[in-house]
């Protein structure tokens, strides 16, 4: 586990933009886990001047999305797939056929579930995966009690996370109940992981995630246990870390 703790998140998008961009040269056609939220879009912003800057080549690459709304429509403002066209798919040249988003309207959700596991597995699975974490300490939106053993699925989100949430929605009511994600095991088996927090509201969730039991009640924590994964906090996010804060 490695812990890097940057002055702000100017700072931790920029580096971790950086180690993406290095991944990528290393291995054009990386499979990229790509996640949404507020704090990946500095690392998105970060990677669109590098595409314009012509230093960076999205062309080869293959993303998955971590997750999505249930049941909301592709065009929707909040959807997932409308904000990975706007922050990121839009303005570089990623192949629209090289991309993965949970389909948020899918009619059999089992057998939508099951298909995304198998186009994981046909890529030869994540190379690099992004993380955000929830407040309440969710990967992707596996919610507290999730089993660590899980895959790709529907699941109820948290009140917790439907609070935090409400911020992008005009009212708490919006916001949707559920949602499909990769389960913990199937980000789990990413070759390597980097999880982003950034800011006080993350702390303890941080803290419980890094020196914390390994619980399904902070799915996060069963990152304790992957053999390459690198937390970039700022240190707001580290601020209640004891070994590494
Ligand atoms: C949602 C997403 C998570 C994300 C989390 C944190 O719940 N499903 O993948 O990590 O939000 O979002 P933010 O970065 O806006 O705090």
């Amino acid at each position: 586990m490695k812990v890097i703790i940057k002055e702000n998140y100017d700072e931790l998008s920029k580096e971790t933009a950086k180690i993406i961009k290095e991944a990528i040269l290393t291995k054009p056609n990386l499979v990229l886990g790509l996640a949404t939220g507020s704090t990946p879009i500095g690392m998105y912003q970060e990677l669109i001047q590098m595409y314009e800057k012509g230093t960076l080549d999205f062309s080869k690459i293959t993303t998955f999305n971590l997750d999505e709304y249930f049941d909301i429509s592709t065009d929707h403002p909040q959807s997932y797939h409308y904000y990975m066209r706007k922050n990121l798919f839009d303005e570089t040249n990623i192949n629209p056929k090289n991309i993965y988003i949970p389909d948020g309207t899918a009619k059999n959700v089992k057998a939508f579930c099951r298909d995304y596991e198998r186009a994981i597995q046909e890529t030869g699975g994540i190379d690099l995966q992004i993380l955000g974490i929830g407040s309440d300490g969710h990967i992707g939106f596996n919610e507290p009690g999730t089993s660590l053993n899980s895959r790709t699925h529907l699941t109820k989100l948290a009140e917790s996370t439907i609070e935090d949430n409400s911020r992008f929605f005009e009212k708490k009511e919006d916001v949707p109940k559920s949602a499909i994600t990769m389960g913990v095991q199937t980000i789990f088996e990413a070759k390597k992981i980097i999880l982003l927090a950034s800011g006080e509201k993350k702390a303890e969730a941080i803290a419980k995630t890094l020196e914390g039991p390994i619980t399904p009640q902070i799915t996060a924590s069963v990152l304790q246990q992957h053999p390459n994964v690198i937390f970039i906090l700022d240190k707001k996010a580290a601020s209640k870390l004891k070994k590494y804060g």
